[in-house]
């Protein structure tokens, strides 16, 4: 047990897999016990700090799937495996997996939105009898940023899945924005259900409306928040929108709530 939750403890990287030119997902050793979509706040001494969720858990390791954007990321592409990196964690909220068991749960990713979704969606494929059913949309920009390959792949198996791709027109994958694809979930099935969207805020913003327009209702909707962060713990004020610390109350949040904090 960790006595001081701000104090960052160097980590071993087990293993680093290229999962695109920019976007690497990085094994750590930790025996931290960890929700599905917490996150920790992530470091290189004297370079910088981040919050990055949590994509992938296991026996005393985790998985972070970055990408490379500035300052800190930069650097940490230039890490090998066993080199060290610094964490603290795992901070914030989880989607509520006990809620979602003997439902359906209908799953909406954009982009690297699909990281923090990652583990809930390896546990209830690991467990599929915990689930009626999973319908999971993942978008990409294109082919090059096509992330968790391997992953599609099963998810395939056991989930119904639509794969999208903005423009490029490959095989397993339709064309267009997954807000175009929400219509064909045949939510009128259902007898009682969730939905989980994560992405850029203007993706979560149209995927929950097109929900709504579908008759999904709000209280159904959770997402997830990626917001500048500091402290990760309620300190700082950093991630504040109005009166809601994102870092301590999400960053998942049930779409009553996060629809007033969706800029
Ligand atoms: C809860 C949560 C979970 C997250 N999970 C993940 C995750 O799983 N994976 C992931 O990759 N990211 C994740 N993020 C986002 C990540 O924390 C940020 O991208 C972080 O800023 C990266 O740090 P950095 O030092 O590398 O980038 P920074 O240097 O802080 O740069 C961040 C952005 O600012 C821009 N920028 C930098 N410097 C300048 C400048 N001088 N002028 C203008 N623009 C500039 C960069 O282009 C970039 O777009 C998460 C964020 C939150 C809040
Ligand atoms: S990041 Fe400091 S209060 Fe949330």
């Amino acid at each position: 047990m960790s006595e001081n939750i701000m104090l960052p403890n160097p980590h071993k990287i087990i293993n680093i897999i290229n999962e695109t030119e920019n976007e690497y997902t990085f094994r750590v050793e930790t025996n931290a016990k960890v929700k599905h979509g917490q996150f920790f706040q992530v470091s290189i001494p004297k370079i910088g700090e981040a919050p990055i969720s949590v994509s992938s858990m296991g026996d005393n390791w985790v998985e972070l799937t970055i990408r490379k954007v500035g300052k800190l990321t930069n650097e940490i592409f230039n890490l090998k495996p066993g080199d060290k990196i610094f964490m603290r964690g795992p901070y914030g909220n989880s989607f509520p997996k006990d809620d979602f068991k003997g439902k359906d749960l209908v799953v909406i990713a954009g982009g690297t939105g699909v990281s923090p979704v990652r583990s809930l969606l390896k546990y209830f494929y690991e467990n599929p009898d915990e689930i009626r059913s999973l319908h999971f949309i993942a978008g990409f920009k294109d082919e090059k940023s096509i992330l968790f390959k391997e992953d599609l792949k099963n998810f395939k198996t056991r989930f119904n899945t639509i794969y999208t791709l903005d423009k490029d027109k490959i095989e397993g994958f339709e064309v267009g924005l997954v807000t175009e694809h929400i219509k064909k979930i045949p939510f009128d099935t259902f007898e009682n259900y969730n939905v989980v969207i994560v992405g850029p805020p203007v993706m979560m913003h149209f995927a929950a409306l097109e929900c709504l327009k579908n008759g999904v209702p709000e209280e159904k909707i959770w997402v997830s928040f990626e917001r500048k962060m500091s402290c990760g713990v309620g300190k700082c004020g950093h991630c504040k929108i109005n009166e809601t610390y994102v870092c301590l109350e999400g960053p998942v949040f049930n779409y009553t709530k996060a629809k007033k904090l969706l800029d």
